[in-house]
Formats: C-alpha cells, sequence, structure tokens
C-alpha cells in the first residue's frame, strides 16, 4: 500500500482533510495528531475499519480502542447513559488529554471496545484532529500509532517508521505539545477510578468530582494485580537496550550513573544516560541525552517518547535513567519510564 504524507503543520488544509475523511468513510486508516500522541484512526462504528487497526498495529483483539468525538452532542449516540460526572468532567476538560470510560450504546460494536461493554470516549484538543473526526463521520477509533510494543509517536516520522506502507494516509502535525497518552477515568463503578496516569492529574480531576480513586494495579509494584484497562496489562515497550532507572537525591543518582558507567565500559559495554538539561554537565562518558528540564516537567513528558526511540537507533547496549518525580506528570512519566525499564530500579 501506498502511504500518503500530508502536511498540515501550519493548521487545517481543507483538501487534505476531505480527503482523509473520505479514506475513514470508506473503512480505511488515517494516522492524525493529538496533543498528546499521534492517533491511528479508523471509522470507530465500522467493525471491520476497526479490525484493521489491530492488524496494523499488531494489537491483541482484546485491547479496547479509544473513541474520539469532535463535539460535545455526539457522546449520546454511542453510550447508553451520561452520567453527571462525565458532563462535569467534558466541561472542565473537554477537549484536552482526558478518557473517559463509560456504559456503551448498541452502536459501538464489539470490535471497537474489544468485546467489553463499555467504551473509552476521548475529545481531543487539536484541531486538525476535530477537523478530521467530523469529516471522517464523527466516532474516529484511535490508538497510539505505532506498533505494538513500540513507544508510542510523539512526530510523523514516527508514525511513518512504523506504518509506512500499511495504512492510507499519515496527516503530519509536527511535534505533539503534551507526549504522553491521556488520562483514563473509569466512570462506570462506584467511585470514579483512574486506569492510566496522564497529563490530568488525580488532583485535578478530584477538584471536580471530589473523591477518586487510583486503579491498585498501577499503584503497587506487582505484575499479579491485574490492571482494569486492558492495555496496560502488557509490557507496553521494551528498548532494545537493557534499560535501568536510578532514583534518590539528585547528586547522588549523578554520582552513582557515572560509577555505573565506568564499570560497564570496562567490560566493553556502550552505555546511554538519560538525565537533564540540568545534570547534563555532571556526566562525563557515555552516550549522554537530556530528556528535558526539571524546571519545565512538560519538557520531560514531551521528549519521553522521543529520546527512547534514539536510543532504539543507537548502538548502546545499556541505558541508565534518571527518575522524574516531576508534580503534575510525575506519576504518568514514572508510569511509561518504569514499564520501559522493566521494573529495574536502583534506590541510592
Ligand atoms: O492520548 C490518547 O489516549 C491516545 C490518543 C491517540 O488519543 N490514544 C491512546 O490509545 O493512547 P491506546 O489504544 O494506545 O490506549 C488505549 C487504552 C488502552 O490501555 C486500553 O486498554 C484502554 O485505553 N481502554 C480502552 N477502552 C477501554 C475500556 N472500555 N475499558 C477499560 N480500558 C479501556
Ligand atoms: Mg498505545
Amino acid at each position: 500500500m501506498n502511504t500518503v504524507m500530508v502536511q498540515m503543520r501550519d493548521g487545517i488544509d481543507e483538501d487534505g482533510i476531505r480527503r482523509a475523511g473520505e479514506i475513514l468513510r470508506r473503512g480505511g486508516l488515517v494516522a492524525f495528531p493529538t496533543e498528546t500522541v499521534y492517533g491511528l484512526g479508523a471509522d470507530a462504528l465500522d467493525a471491520e475499519a476497526a479490525a484493521k487497526i489491530y492488524r496494523a498495529k499488531g494489537r491483541p483483539s482484546d485491547n479496547p480502542l479509544i473513541v474520539h468525538i469532535a463535539d460535545w452532542e455526539a457522546i449520546q449516540h454511542i453510550v447508553s447513559e451520561v452520567p453527571r460526572e462525565a458532563r462535569l468532567l467534558a466541561d472542565a476538560f473537554w477537549p484536552g488529554p482526558l478518557t473517559m470510560i463509560l456504559n456503551k450504546s448498541e452502536a459501538v460494536p464489539l470490535t471497537t471496545t474489544g468485546g467489553l461493554t463499555t467504551v473509552a470516549v476521548r475529545m481531543p484538543d487539536h484541531e486538525v484532529a476535530r477537523a478530521l473526526i467530523r469529516a471522517g463521520g464523527g466516532y474516529i477509533a484511535a490508538p497510539s500509532a505505532n506498533t505494538s510494543g513500540r513507544p508510542s509517536p510523539t512526530q510523523a516520522r514516527h508514525v511513518a517508521e512504523d506504518m509506512d506502507g500499511v495504512i492510507d494516509m499519515i496527516i503530519d502535525g509536527g511535534d505533539v505539545t503534551i507526549g504522553l497518552e491521556s488520562t483514563i477515568v473509569d466512570l462506570t463503578g462506584e467511585t470514579p477510578t483512574i486506569l492510566r496516569p496522564g497529563y490530568i492529574s488525580r488532583e485535578m480531576l478530584a477538584k471536580v468530582l471530589g473523591t477518586v480513586e487510583t486503579d491498585r494495579a498501577l499503584l503497587a509494584d506487582d505484575d499479579r494485580i491485574r490492571p482494569k484497562a486492558p492495555g496496560m496489562k502488557y509490557r507496553h515497550y521494551a528498548p532494545r537496550a537493557e534499560l535501568i532507572i536510578v532514583e534518590g537525591p539528585e547528586q547522588r543518582v549523578r554520582e552513582r550513573i557515572n560509577e555505573l558507567t565506568a564499570r560497564r565500559q570496562a567490560e566493553g559495554r556502550s552505555v546511554g544516560i538519560i538525565g537533564t538539561d540540568e545534570s547534563l554537565g555532571f556526566y562525563g562518558a557515555g552516550m549522554v541525552k537530556s530528556i528535558g528540564s526539571r524546571r519545565d516537567e512538560r519538557t520531560i513528558a514531551q521528549h519521553l517518547y522521543s529520546i527512547l526511540r534514539e536510543f532504539d537507533d543507537s548502538d548502546v547496549s545499556v541505558i541508565y535513567s534518571e527518575s522524574f518525580e516531576t508534580p503534575q506528570m510525575g506519576q504518568a512519566i514514572m508510569n511509561r519510564l518504569i514499564k520501559a525499564a522493566g521494573h529495574q530500579i536502583i534506590h541510592v
């Protein structure tokens, strides 16, 4: 298949959106930018189109897709009932990086929801994404546009690496602004529960809803507790190199990483280091990359996935990373990093 790349870095190209909408309406696949990560879109109400997403990604069929909408009214058609909490959260955070789990209506095929009777819904904060959703019929299923097991794409180039020749079109909207997938909150139980941490923190949700819980499986460092979001059980992404997180007071972390780097190099291994703008100068050896600045946690979230892709393209065989327990997104950043490290953490 020939994959067409369409430029929309400077905003909506009406002709491009019209063509992309046609592809979606006839059951094809279009990757597009959102504020979190790039999505791989298909008509969410067309079971065959949704099935193509699983095939293109190599995604297990029990891992449900998020349905993206562009207008609040659209939600009525895909859920059986709109709880008060959904309206409150939409008013506070939509369009934005928040996904709500609600009971689905008959309109949503089980292929889209991975066999579940609930549906994940999100309204992305990206004008290109919303224009595409409207052009494509109003309901676009879109997981992250990476091959299963690779880091989520934060640039169109990453999508092309994984999906060129596999999907109909890629819309290039430049770098995403957030860089981590949306926060998922389940509204189908007694108490609203976070199933995946993201830019919207528990504190922000609690200001609107009162009590908000976090899925136990996210808090416990224990693989035996089954996460409520099926996708969270997969070892999302394992870098080619061994990844080890070093956690503790900043100065001691830097010293330990230098020691470990020297030791590994003495064994003949090539070492990668994930530091920050503030710590870069402290590392004397190894392939050192800055993930961003501790003074602005958004930069850390933005670069996490691209830095992991960069190391995959290098010849390092072990990577030491600092730990990033930042105020708002720290839980989300560390959730992704700890998974990528297969839970290997050194406490100093
Ligand atoms: O930011 C995002 O949410 C991005 C952009 C493209 O919007 N999308 C995204 O999709 O991250 P994906 O497929 O990579 O992750 C969807 C997650 C999975 O962990 C899946 O298991 C969970 O949402 N999920 C979807 N529907 C669910 C449901 N009905 N119940 C529980 N978890 C659900
Ligand atoms: Mg994903």
